[in-house]
């Protein structure tokens, strides 16, 4: 069976899988008496969004930034039980993610969207959320998230209009190290993401390899998990999950997820009881970096779609047929299925069409 949306009205207090060294909180969502769940439709559109990659500094991407500032800085002032505040943009992953929801149906069965083929679809979706309710905000609809270009040489550090201080896109809660804010030292070397980073090894006194390497073993990284460990849509997307069924584990998780576990760990704070922000499902969302980072894993999806042999997305119908709740920009709940989601242009949005760097680097 498809995995169905979760049971709002039995949502966990706290999520069960809430780290026990912090003081428990709830991450359900607001929910009026009359539980009105209405099915998703297609936005219409003149023009297709254009998500940008975050590093650039060309005129138009300035805009967006400028833009981007002036709508998180809204979404962060609404009433913290508004469901398109900030607050509950990053419960929204709490929910889902550390045992917050059961399944709708089977009222004992946590719903777990990583470590499967969830994984990929049910952060497309919250992304687009996020984006039409920014672009709400700011009456602009053709407002755009930017993406985390890290797979890109230029890409690699984090952009900088996340480390100012000043702006809503900054979260003080990350490695001073990996993400130093803006105008604070850190060795330069030490800023290049490492797509492979493995925090138990990063012991005091670790020295990290000269930029141009770290860069190449990025982009060797990069070509396994997109190209040699992802050759069907099983090792791509992640092993099936269907309704009824406990949680999966890490080791289910497809190529591109287990990346981009890595970087999370890699922009937590390590200062912090379970690397927060970044570092623990329950408080990613809370850093802005969170959706320009799953905004590239988003891209990989779109990108995959273009690269040959057998790569093709899946047509099982427990995967097209699961499905999800979000809020949308009128704070209406909307249900959401999978195979919405597979083309991102019918979803109003593309990427700005860039060099892929790694195609080239075969180990
Ligand atoms: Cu839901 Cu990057 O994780």
């Amino acid at each position: 069976d498809p995995v169905p949306i979760p049971d709002l009205t039995k949502c966990v207090i706290p999520p069960t899988g809430l780290p026990n060294n912090i003081t428990p909180f709830s991450c359900c969502p607001p929910i009026s008496s009359n539980l009105k769940i209405i099915d998703f439709e297609f936005p219409t559109f003149k023009k297709l969004r254009v998500r940008r990659a975050a590093h650039l500094n060309d005129s138009i991407s300035i805009d967006n930034f400028a833009k981007y500032d002036k709508a998180l800085n809204l979404m962060k002032a609404l009433p913290d039980d508004d469901p398109r505040s900030f607050v509950q943009q990053a419960k929204v992953h709490c929910a889902y993610c550390v045992g917050g929801y059961t399944q709708k149906g089977y009222p004992n069965t946590e719903l777990q969207v990583h470590f499967s083929w969830l994984f990929l679809p049910f952060h497309r979706w919250y992304l687009y959320f996020y984006e039409r309710i920014l672009g709400s905000l700011i009456n602009d609809p053709t407002f755009a998230i930017p993406f985390w270009n890290w797979d890109a040489p230029d890409g690699m550090t984090a952009p900088s209009i996340f480390t100012d201080p000043n702006s809503s896109l900054f979260d003080p809660k990350r490695n001073p190290k990996h993400v130093p804010p803006k105008n604070t030292f850190s060795n330069y070397r030490d800023t290049i993401v490492d797509l492979n980073y493995n925090k138990d090894f990063d012991v005091p006194g670790t020295i990290n390899p000269r930029p141009e390497v770290r860069i190449n073993e990025n982009l060797t990284w990069m070509y396994k998990q997109m190209i040699c460990h992802a050759k069907t849509y099983r090792q791509f997307l992640g092993s099936r999950y269907r309704g009824g069924e406990e949680p999966l584990q890490n080791n289910c998780a497809g190529s591109i997820e287990s990346l981009h576990n890595h970087h999370h760990v890699w922009v937590g704070d390590r200062r912090q009881p379970n690397g927060e922000d970044m570092g623990h499902f329950y408080s990613s969302g809370r850093d802005p970096l969170f959706y320009a980072h799953h905004a590239n894993v988003d891209r990989m999806w779109s990108v995959w779609q273009t690269l040959r042999g057998k790569r093709k997305d899946c047509t099982e119908n427990d995967w097209l047929e699961s499905s999800f709740l979000f809020y949308d920009e009128n704070k209406n709940l909307v249900k959401v299925k999978v195979k919405d989601s597979v083309d991102d242009r019918k979803l109003g949005y593309v990427y700005q069409n860039l060099d892929i760097p790694w195609i080239n680097h075969k180990p």
